[in-house]
């Protein structure tokens, strides 16, 4: 596989990227979606030829395609729980012709994590305790979820072998099993690359 050169205006800037969603969508990117330059450095980081890397709350998918895009040889898997973000993921996918992207609709805590080798995760859960800054009111939104997610994605993480590397943008390291060694931390501390000690 190799980039494909046609598709890649779309990669030049975010709005370029952001463009190919509906206005709603274009609307909410720079609070919710991560931006091109944090994917593809993120994606640098969690790359391996053939390896699984898993998105914990894909949105519309603008990780899981620029990072599947400029890594051509690594799989990307988003696992979304809103279905319309689901639907647009998967669209924007097509258009875009990226073999090496899936997305999942359902809940994270749905999801075994030793199915994967690497994980990024751009602090999905916030919107439980900040409703007023989510995407929209069509799901549940409550502390309680919030430490449900937290602690399930914590477990998980925690359960993985030596090496496993994650990918955090934005969040608090209290979501770290203190397992994961921090590996470099840049962007005004937003992006952090761990490792599984
Ligand atoms: C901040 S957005 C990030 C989207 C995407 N990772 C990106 O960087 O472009 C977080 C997403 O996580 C999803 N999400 C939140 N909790 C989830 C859960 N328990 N299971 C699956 N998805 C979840 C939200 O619906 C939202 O689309």
């Amino acid at each position: 596989m190799h980039i494909d050169s046609l598709n890649l205006v779309y990669f030049d800037k975010d709005t370029s990227f952001d463009y190919l969603y509906p206005k709603r969508i274009q609307n909410l990117s720079e609070r919710h979606w991560t931006p091109l330059e944090i994917a593809k450095k993120s994606s640098e980081y969690l790359s391996a030829p053939n390896s699984k890397v898993l998105d914990i709350g894909s949105g519309v998918g603008k990780f899981c395609i620029t990072a599947g895009f400029f890594e051509p040889e690594t799989l990307f898997y988003g696992v979304e729980q809103r279905k319309d973000l689901f639907n647009l993921a998967e669209s924007v996918k097509n258009t875009l012709d990226l073999p090496n992207v899936k997305f999942i609709h359902n809940n994270i805590t749905n999801l075994d994590f030793e199915l994967f080798d690497s994980f990024y995760f751009f602090n999905s859960f916030y919107e439980n305790i900040m409703p007023d800054l989510g995407i929209d009111h069509k799901v549940a939104a409550n502390s309680e979820l919030y430490s449900h997610y937290t602690n399930y994605v914590y477990q998980q993480l925690d359960q993985m072998p030596s090496g496993t590397r994650l990918v955090t943008y934005h969040g608090s390291i209290k979501q770290i099993p203190s397992s994961y060694k921090l590996i470099d931390n840049t962007h005004h501390f937003a992006l952090k690359m761990w490792m599984r000690e």
